[in-house]
């Protein structure tokens, strides 16, 4: 499987953009006696935005954990860039996890840690990329460059603004060259401005390095900018998933209430 999508990946972009990086069918996953995903299926296709909606405590937080592994799902079939993650070995799952950035809700850096000490430390960490020094310089200045924060280098998280954070969080996780990125409300707490600069630097960090994309996120403005698709999730089920303008425009009244506002 893996070596399919390495072999698409030499074909035509067209080819490329058909390419499903997660199938997820009839996912469940509960906690207890709590159903949390009752039974959801989507796919994101290569270099898709699909953005998650849906109400505090549906289980977007712990649908994308799932991808990642930090949560087995109860039950379903779930597939991530070619690995069966319901049947798939720690060492593999270990090496699916470097193609799969996690920007956390919070996104929270190592505050003993300089910015470029937080940028290394996780390349580091990598048994799968071994990097010289050189390179590893050259990486942090390239992701630095992409977030706009190349001064920021040695100052501390305590020195940065939250927006300046959540740039920050983002380039870690840029550093690894994931094939797809998870944003666990990549805006929220942040003023419309910087919100907006988060969602601009997604859609060029997507065009750069043809990143597909998982955003949850309550932030409209984010949604409009950044998704080709919208899922919303509700009482542990999928209420619609579609075109990003025929949801976001849906007369459905249930629907509409997540595009309103206040
Ligand atoms: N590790 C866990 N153990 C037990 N219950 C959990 C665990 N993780 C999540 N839950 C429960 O699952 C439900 C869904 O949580 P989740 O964090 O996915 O919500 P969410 O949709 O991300 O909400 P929010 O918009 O507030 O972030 C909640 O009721 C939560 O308490
Ligand atoms: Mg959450």
């Amino acid at each position: 499987m893996d070596e399919m999508i390495e072999q698409s990946a030499q074909g035509t972009e067209e080819k490329r953009n058909d390419e499903k990086v997660v199938k997820a069918r009839h996912l469940k996953k509960s906690f207890g006696e709590k159903a949390v995903i009752k039974d959801v299926s989507f796919d994101l296709s290569q270099k898709e935005n699909l953005a998650i909606m849906g109400k505090s405590g549906t289980g977007k937080s712990v649908l994308i954990k799932c991808l990642v592994g930090l949560l087995a799902p109860d039950g379903g079939e779930l597939e991530v860039l070619g690995y069966d993650l319901m049947n798939i070995a720690k060492e593999e799952m270990e090496k699916l996890r470097w193609d799969v950035g996690y920007l956390f809700q919070g996104g929270a850096l190592y505050d003993s840690m300089t910015v470029e000490r937080n940028l290394k430390f996780s390349l580091r960490r990598n048994p799968e990329k071994k990097h010289s020094e050189a390179e590893i310089n050259d990486l942090v200045d390239e992701v630095l460059e992409n977030v706009g924060l190349i001064n920021t280098k040695r100052k501390m998280p305590a020195e940065l603004s939250g927006g300046m954070k959540k740039r920050i969080a983002l380039a870690r996780t840029l550093i690894m060259k994931p094939k797809i990125m998870l944003y666990d409300e990549p805006t929220t707490g942040l003023d419309i401005i910087t919100s907006n600069e988060i969602s601009e630097l997604m859609l060029e960090m997507r065009e750069k390095y043809e990143i597909s994309s998982i955003i949850i996120t309550h932030d409209i403005a984010c949604v409009e900018k950044t998704a080709d698709r919208i899922m919303i999730l509700d009482d542990g089920g999928v209420l619609i998933d579609g075109d990003a303008g025929e949801v976001s425009t849906n007369d459905d009244k249930k629907i509409r209430a997540y595009f309103k506002g206040e």
